[in-house]
């Protein structure tokens, strides 16, 4: 059974089929018709929820897309809808600024632009109200929900109004009894969830949910064939898109072991089902580049949900960060059956969408290692947008120089093969020669032996082949003490101007 608070209501589950989305549950079982349906795949955000949770004895608030959450994801939590923001007559502060702001149109969107900037304004009220407007933030918040009508503007300035106060709401007044409740309902054993009716040709659906390594390994022994589930962000897209449905599934994200965070003198050590947007700073603060790279990850609302171990396990050759990863030195912890080994994540992807997990065997953490202070680490995502967009090339590249010879060259690249691989003759053409153009120009032509890539929507295999080239030659122009503007700074929060690059 899973537990969890619809707004301050009380909800168990039992007997549902696992495969069903947050989304069709609550407008089909809950009949809270306000959350959208517009892609069903993440990129429009009109199915935009907030998801409320305890950490550290406070409330956090994060928006999540029901359309690619199953209902497991929800133990324990407290689910809010558009439905949940007025109080009484009263509109919610959120929605009068969407009013007052003309923020909305046809209205298709405005549900979920109206949940994003609740999150927003949740989160905000956690610092002080803000004179100066940071743009960036409400950008941020707002880059994963389409609006095709009303024009950008007037949401922003809604967001602007939003942030400018510090209005507070019900939940504030309830936030005390919400925790006590959500601390009542915090999952602690084992659990299932299956359909209630089946037959030959319904047949039996179950998801559990394990709360430890030692539950998911008996599962896993018992249930070979099970699927696992973390964050879901691309493993539902099968349910929504290709309506394929999963006999068995094991939800990942109640098992505390996963979902921790360790700094330590030498290494950063990530539980593969922490979402993205928890290691972000952490992973930031080591590796600036890599961290505005997962500001570009999709959307914030994919970043909530979408976990680290499940981009490197779903193995696809764009998936955003594996050649970062690769670049850093990363090593992946595997577990089969209570055993451990340890692969460094270049040795991880076989073939297209294959890896080198045997049957049973699982991420259980991602160890990447503390940057070396004199190297150069730098990542390039090119897409056609700049957020919520998967990448046509995506190129990292970690060199250390000293006394301006190459001591060490670890690149890589996403886009350009089946799988994110090492650009092994670049890195040899590189490796024990003096850092210059001209070095750079053979390792470029050294390149084009690693790689055939192909067309597709996304690039041609021209375009990847120049732009892969291109890449590492802006790597080399971004190490040199000069004024070229190789970089447009990005308006995300974080991006503090490092270099002089970026100033011009
Ligand atoms: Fe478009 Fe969920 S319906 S993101
Ligand atoms: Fe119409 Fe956003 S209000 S698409």
């Amino acid at each position: 059974m899973i537990r969890f608070l619809l707004n301050n209501e009380l909800q168990s589950i039992s007997t549902i089929d696992p495969n069903t989305t947050v989304l069709n549950y609550l407008r089909a079982e809950q009949r809270r018709t306000g959350t959208k349906e517009g892609c069903a795949s993440g990129d429009c955000g009109a199915c935009t929820v907030v998801l409320a949770e305890v950490e550290n004895g406070q409330l956090t608030y994060r928006a999540i897309n029901s359309c690619l959450t199953l209902l497991p994801a929800l133990n324990g939590k407290q689910l809010l809808t558009v439905e949940d923001l007025k109080d009484g007559d009263q509109l919610h502060a959120v929605q009068q600024a969407m009013v007052d702001h003309h923020g909305s149109q046809c209205g298709f969107c405005t549900p979920g632009i109206v949940m994003s900037l609740f999150a927003y304004q949740k989160n905000a009220s956690q610092k002080p109200p803000s004179v100066e407007f940071n743009k960036a933030e409400a950008l941020e918040a707002l880059a994963g929900n389409l609006c095709r009508c009303t024009g950008y503007q007037p949401i922003m300035n809604a967001a602007k109004e939003i942030r400018s106060k510090h209005q507070t709401d019900q939940f504030d007044q309830q936030k005390q009894r919400t925790i006590d409740s959500l601390n009542n309902i915090r999952p602690v054993q084992c659990y299932a969830i299956s359909n209630a009716h089946h037959s030959v040709t319904q047949p039996l659906k179950t998801a559990f949910s394990p709360t430890t390594l030692l539950e998911l390994d008996e599962l896993l022994q018992q249930h070979p064939a099970a699927q696992l589930l973390a964050g879901g962000t691309d493993l539902v897209l099968d349910i929504t898109q290709k309506h394929q449905s999963f006999n068995t599934l094991i939800y990942l994200g109640g098992i505390e072991a996963l979902t921790q965070i360790n700094l330590t003198t030498t290494h950063i050590e990530i539980g593969a089902v922490v979402p993205l947007s928890h290691c972000h700073a952490l992973i930031a603060e080591e590796y600036p580049d890599f961290g505005h790279l997962l500001e570009r990850f999709a959307s914030l609302q994919i970043r909530n949900q979408g976990t680290l171990g499940g981009n490197i396990a779903n193995a696809s050759p764009v998936g955003d960060t594996p050649p970062a990863l690769i670049a850093a030195g990363a090593v992946l912890q595997l577990r089969l059956a209570g055993t451990r080994r340890f692969l460094p994540i270049d040795e991880f992807f076989l073939d297209y969408r294959k890896t080198q997990l045997a049957h049973g065997e699982y991420i259980e953490k991602i160890i990447i290692p503390r940057k070396p202070k004199d190297s150069i680490y730098r990542v390039y995502k090119l897409s056609k947008r700049l957020d919520d967009d998967i990448s046509a090339v995506c190129a990292a590249f970690h060199i250390k120089i000293t006394n301006s010879q190459v001591k060490s060259a670890t690149i890589a690249f996403g886009g350009m093969a089946a799988i994110p691989k090492r650009a092994n003759h670049c890195e040899q053409a590189l490796l024990n020669q003096v850092w210059t153009e001209a070095t750079i120009h053979q390792a470029m032509d050294a390149l084009q032996q690693d790689f055939s890539p192909l067309s597709d929507f996304r690039a041609s295999a021209e375009y990847r082949t120049q732009a892969a080239r291109n890449l590492l030659l802006k790597c080399w122009i971004e190490s040199q003490p000069t004024h070229l503007l190789t970089d447009k700074p990005s308006h995300k929060p974080s991006h503090k101007p490092t270099r002089v690059t970026d100033y011009v």
